[in-house]
C-alpha cells in the first residue's frame, strides 16, 4: 500500500458539544482519516468511548474511520467496531496474547489491520505477522491523552520500524500518534512515517480546525 501523506485528526480532542460539527470541518478542512482513540481505564489510564461513537461519526463524515483500540481484550470489542463501519482498526501488541488471530480477523471482516507498539515495546513483536499488517502504529508517547508531546527516541524508532519492514517486503503504512505539531512532524516523515495523528495540534489551533489542518498539511509541501 503507498500512502504519500495522510493526516488523521483525533477527535479525542474535539468539543464533544459539538462533534458533528466539527467532523464536518475536518473533511472540509482535507482530513484524509478520522482517528478514534478508544480507551478502557484499564490498558491506559483514562477511559474514552466506545463502539455507541460511531453512529455519530458515520452521520457527519465520508471519511475513512482509523479505529485504535486503547483496551485490555481488543478481541472482544472489534465486531462492533466493525458493524459501525471501521474501515482501520488497529490493535495493540501488548494485549493480544493471539495476535495472528487478531489480524486475521480484522481482516477477515474486511478492515484494515494494524498494530500499535508503545514506546516500551520492541519491534520484534511484529516478525511473525507481518503479512497481515496494513498498518504499524508507533505511540509518540505514553498513550492515554492527548497534548503529552513527543518523546524524541521515537525518530529513531520509527526508522528501525521502517528498516523492519522493508527486511520483511512489507508495504504496511506507518502511522505516528502522540505529539504531533508541525515541529515534530518533519522528524517522522524523514523517518519513514506516512500517516500522521494529531490531536491537540489540530483541535487546539489557534485558528481553529481549519487552521491546524493547514498548518499540519503544509509540512508535506515541504517533504513529499
Ligand atoms: C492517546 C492518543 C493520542 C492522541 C494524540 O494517547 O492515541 O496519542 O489522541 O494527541 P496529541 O496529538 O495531542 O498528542
Ligand atoms: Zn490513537
Amino acid at each position: 500500500m503507498s500512502a504519500a501523506f495522510i493526516l488523521a485528526p483525533s477527535i479525542l480532542s474535539a468539543d464533544f458539544s459539538r462533534l458533528g460539527e466539527q467532523l464536518e470541518t475536518l473533511e472540509q478542512a482535507g482530513a484524509d482519516w478520522i482517528h478514534v482513540d478508544v480507551m478502557d481505564g484499564h490498558f491506559v489510564p483514562n477511559l474514552s468511548f466506545g463502539p455507541f461513537i460511531m453512529k455519530v461519526i458515520k452521520k457527519h463524515t465520508h471519511l475513512p474511520i482509523d479505529v485504535h483500540l486503547m483496551v485490555s481484550n481488543p478481541d472482544a470489542l472489534i465486531p462492533a467496531f466493525v458493524d459501525g463501519g471501521a474501515n482501520w482498526i488497529t490493535v495493540h501488541a501488548e494485549t493480544c496474547p493471539h495476535l495472528y488471530r487478531t489480524l486475521q480477523n480484522i481482516r477477515v471482516s474486511g478492515c484494515h489491520a494494524g498494530v500499535a507498539l508503545n514506546p516500551a515495546t520492541p519491534i520484534e513483536s511484529l516478525s511473525e505477522v507481518t503479512h497481515l499488517l496494513d498498518l504499524v502504529l508507533v505511540l509518540g508517547n505514553n498513550p492515554g491523552f492527548s497534548g503529552q508531546g513527543w518523546f524524541p527516541e521515537m525518530g529513531g524508532k520509527i526508522k528501525r520500524v521502517a528498516e523492519f519492514l522493508k527486511q520483511a517486503n512489507s508495504s504496511a503504512v506507518i502511522q505516528v500518534d502522540g505529539g504531533m505539531t508541525a515541529d515534530t512532524l518533519p522528524e517522522a516523515y524523514q523517518a519513514g512515517a506516512r500517516a500522521f495523528v494529531s490531536g491537540s495540534a489540530i483541535f487546539g489551533h489557534e485558528d481553529g480546525i481549519m487552521g491546524g489542518i493547514r498548518t499540519l498539511r503544509e509540512q508535506a509541501l515541504f517533504l513529499v
